[in-house]
């Protein structure tokens, strides 16, 4: 029986080759191509080579050739109709069946996608019509050209039922219209009506470049802002990016794919020099796109706003795509600052700063580390322990074995750096390293300051926030504070991973500049926590701390700081071993008072000028 010529091409272009045979066949990436041991024969050289973009395998050593159909009729024993089946089940498709009523449907799917194309036509005319003038202005308000408005077809819905009567009247079957749900059913026995009304469309193309549904968008404020058409029988929304059909070329020139949040996005980026560009439909990535993205470059870049949700969103990605990592395969992240998307980005600080971001993407071994990382506490033997452990768990969900071993062998790598003891500054062994360096040093006498960090006063979040920011301003202190910073545990536990992680990157980056460790740690989800270290209100207290202030300033500036620091510690502490020595009098807790008392009050010292902080 013959199978529609476009369900087997809907097929192929959803299923890749290599992701057929990779489940038999250990692949190796070249190029764009694969190379893997050959099923077929018993050879020890590969010489099995897949092409996704043509849809092949070929193998050298045996002659065998075919597509994804052939390859499981092969593999499997099936006949033809059984791997289509298969293959189609797969690919998410229902499969066509050969009766008198299948035919029917068959016709029914070609009407539909006639009535989508010219329901994309009627909205581009009305966009240039008088009653689309609005919607123009509107589209033209956010800086988009008309060439960049003609690629995308963006039209105009009018209000009413425009859609509705003229198409009726041009004998299109209402049932047609009900399907592609350019109509929604009225209810109660009411009339049908236009789907979108008064709204700027986005059409929705499949990956062939055919319109398939739309994304509609309100002027101004209202609810919902996108109203974009449900699944029908030619649009599953998991199974399509949007842009896509338009970024390929691009895509494949530069062997990278950018994925944005939103329609605007997407567009934005294509009139700003990156036609790579795509994006979900407002819904979190399914494994279907991860897999489309895989067969448009190695490693898509996932593009996210360095907010709380578009953390979120970004570490979603990054756990759904982790089962699927293979060798030279992954995901890359760029994080916007906080609240802006790259249509922002793009327009109001240009490609350049675009590129920057992209540039800067943080790999996804790193947003699982920070994430895992920013879950657990790293100050007692059995913290750590915890999260070695969460480290290990994340990592062991990766079905690629090498993927797998190298991602455990980075995270031990970090690991021991993480909890080895900081060199000091001028090389030779810091102290604590004797002890094997697993525990903090012991800056207090007595058991009262230790983990203790939960009550501290406000000032003293102060001074850890400006250690903190004058560190990241002036990246060339780590030799000098490693030590003193790396022994303190923030009361803020974010704050806390940022220390970390901020002391970490420059010992390992050592020639980093403020605006290279910035970049660094927004991306690595850092993006709020910077906001609020890099500004005024930090900066009225501690001059030193801007990055403008030379180096010498900001060394004083903080050796000051983290004095006050200390001292506004043991003087909890003192406070703390007083009420003990009231409630409970005894020799111990009167040597413990009077030895904090000592070092509150140590003779002659001098702690200079104080005016500039609190
Ligand atoms: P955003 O709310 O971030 O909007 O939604 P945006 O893309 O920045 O849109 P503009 O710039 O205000 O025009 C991101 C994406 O989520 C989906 C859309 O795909 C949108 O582009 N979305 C959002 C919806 O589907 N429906 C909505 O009501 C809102
Ligand atoms: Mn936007």
């Amino acid at each position: 029986m013959a199978f529609p010529p476009q369900f087997l091409d809907e097929i192929r272009t959803r299923v890749s080759v290599s992701s057929v045979v990779g489940r038999r066949v250990k692949l190796i990436r070249r190029g764009r191509e694969f190379v893997g041991l050959s099923p077929f024969t018993n050879e020890k050289t590969p010489s099995f080579t897949i092409n996704d973009d043509k849809g092949f395998y070929h193998c050298f050593s045996s002659g065998e050739h075919g597509d994804i159909f052939k390859f499981v009729m092969k593999m499997q024993n099936l006949s033809f109709p059984e791997a289509v089946e298969r293959l189609a089940e797969e690919a998410g498709l229902e499969m066509p069946r050969q009766t008198e009523q299948d035919a029917q449907e068959a016709v029914q799917g070609a009407r539909g996608r006639e009535a989508v194309e010219a329901a994309c036509i009627l909205y581009e005319e009305a966009l240039r019509a008088p009653e689309g003038r609005r919607a123009l202005e509107y589209l033209k308000g956010r800086g988009l050209t008309d060439e960049t408005i003609k690629r995308f077809r963006l039209g105009y819905a009018p209000n009413g039922n425009v859609l509705k009567t003229k198409f009726l009247q041009r004998g299109v079957k209402e049932d047609v219209l009900l399907e592609t749900r350019l109509l929604s059913p009225g209810k109660d026995g009411r009339e049908s009506f236009d789907f979108f009304r008064d709204r700027v469309m986005f059409p929705i193309f499949d990956l062939r470049g055919r319109p398939v549904a739309f994304g509609g968008r309100v002027m101004g404020d209202g609810e919902p802002k996108y109203l974009n058409s449900p699944d029908t029988p030619l649009f599953h929304k998991g199974q399509i990016l949007y842009g896509l059909a338009l970024a390929r070329t691009a895509a494949a020139e530069k062997k990278e794919i950018i994925v944005a949040e939103g329609y605007m996005d997407v567009i934005a980026l294509a009139q700003a020099g990156f036609a790579q560009s795509v994006a979900p439909l407002g819904t979190a990535m399914t494994e279907s796109q991860l897999e489309l993205l895989w067969r448009m470059a190695p490693e898509p870049i996932l593009c996210f706003d360095g907010d709380k949700a578009g953390r979120a969103a970004a570490l979603r990605a990054a756990e759904r795509a982790l089962p699927l990592l293979k060798p030279g395969v992954s995901l890359r992240f760029a994080m916007m600052p906080a609240g802006k998307d790259p249509d922002d980005i793009c327009r109001r600080e240009g490609p350049a700063a675009m590129a920057q971001v992209l540039t800067e993407a943080a790999p996804l071994s790193d947003v699982m580390w920070r994430q895992v990382l920013s879950e657990h506490q790293t100050d007692t033997p059995e913290r750590r322990a915890g999260l070695e452990k969460a480290m290990y768990a994340k990592t062991g969900v990766i079905a690629d074995d090498t993927v797998q071993a190298q991602y455990r062998r980075l995270f031990k790598d970090r690991l021991y750096e993480l909890f080895r003891p900081a060199p000091s500054a001028k090389g030779k062994p810091a102290q604590r390293g004797k002890k094997g360096g697993y525990d903090r040093p012991t800056q207090m006498p007595g058991p009262i300051s230790r983990g203790k960090t939960t009550d501290l006063t406000s000032g003293q979040r102060l001074r850890e926030r400006i250690l903190l920011t004058t560190l990241v301003t002036h990246p060339e202190l780590q030799g000098n504070v490693e030590e003193r910073l790396g022994a303190m545990t923030f009361a803020d536990s974010r704050l806390d991973s940022l220390r970390q992680t901020a002391l970490m990157h420059i010992a390992q980056n050592p020639t980093l500049d403020f605006e290279a460790l910035r970049a660094h740690l927004a991306n690595l989800g850092f993006a709020e926590e910077l906001e609020n270290l890099l500004n005024s209100d930090i900066y009225v207290h501690a001059r030193f701390a801007r990055s403008t202030e030379p180096l010498d300033a900001a060394t004083t500036g903080w050796d000051h700081t983290f004095k006050l620091c200390q001292r506004a510690e043991v003087e909890a502490d003192l406070k703390r071993a007083e009420e003990e020595l009231v409630e409970n009098p005894s020799e111990e807790s009167f040597a413990r008072f009077k030895a904090l008392q000592d070092q509150v009050r140590p003779a002659g010292e001098d702690d200079g000028d104080e005016s500039d902080l609190v």
